[in-house]
């Protein structure tokens, strides 16, 4: 008999203008389904203890002003930065988008949230995803690939041994 595990992902959304919403928002509905729970969050008003709730977590994030997280995952990054919270238990990916206009800080958003976590104790599953908003490419299209190449990892790394 085969038992069905429920994998839940909590899809935390980082954003000036929307863009990486949409993409959780995309991610969220191809994911979806009777073995897979998705719930995304605005950063907005989250702190630490955030990464405290079961499952694996996808941090979806933009890069602004000069290769900051935006203003609403600031209060986020803030906090863990702060509180050092250890996060060993933590599992996570990371959808950076940014620009390669801004080729000194291209998808620092991402990166500065994926070296955090690392520094935290956390582990990546995956490589973190770089979008580039001057490629022509449509972030939410390369969502859809990416994240179901990224489950399938997640997957395959909980079936492992700790
Ligand atoms: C004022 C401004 C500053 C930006 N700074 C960076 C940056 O330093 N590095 C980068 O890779 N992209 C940068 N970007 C590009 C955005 O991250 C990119 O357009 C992204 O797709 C926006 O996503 P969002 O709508 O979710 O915020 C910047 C964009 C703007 C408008």
């Amino acid at each position: 008999m085969t038992v069905n595990v429920v994998l839940k992902i909590t899809i935390l959304v980082g954003t000036m203008t929307g863009t990486a919403q949409l993409c959780a928002q995309e991610m969220e509905l191809a994911l979806g389904d009777d073995d897979t729970l998705v719930e995304t969050a605005l950063m907005d008003h989250l702190d630490s203890s955030a990464f405290a709730r079961e499952g694996v977590f996808l941090v979806c994030t933009s890069t602004y002003g000069q290769g900051d997280v935006p203003d609403n995952a600031r209060a986020l990054y803030e906090d863990l930065q702060a509180k050092r919270p250890d996060l060993s238990r933590v599992r996570y990916g990371v959808f950076g988008l940014g620009d390669r206009t801004y080729a000194e800080t291209f998808n620092f958003g991402g990166k500065r949230f994926d070296e955090l976590l690392a520094g935290l104790g956390a582990e990546r599953i995956g490589e973190r995803h770089t979008h580039d908003a001057s490629s022509g490419v449509l972030p939410e299209e390369t969502a859809l690939e990416w994240c179901q190449d990224w489950v399938a990892k997640v997957r395959a790394r909980l079936a492992q041994p700790a």
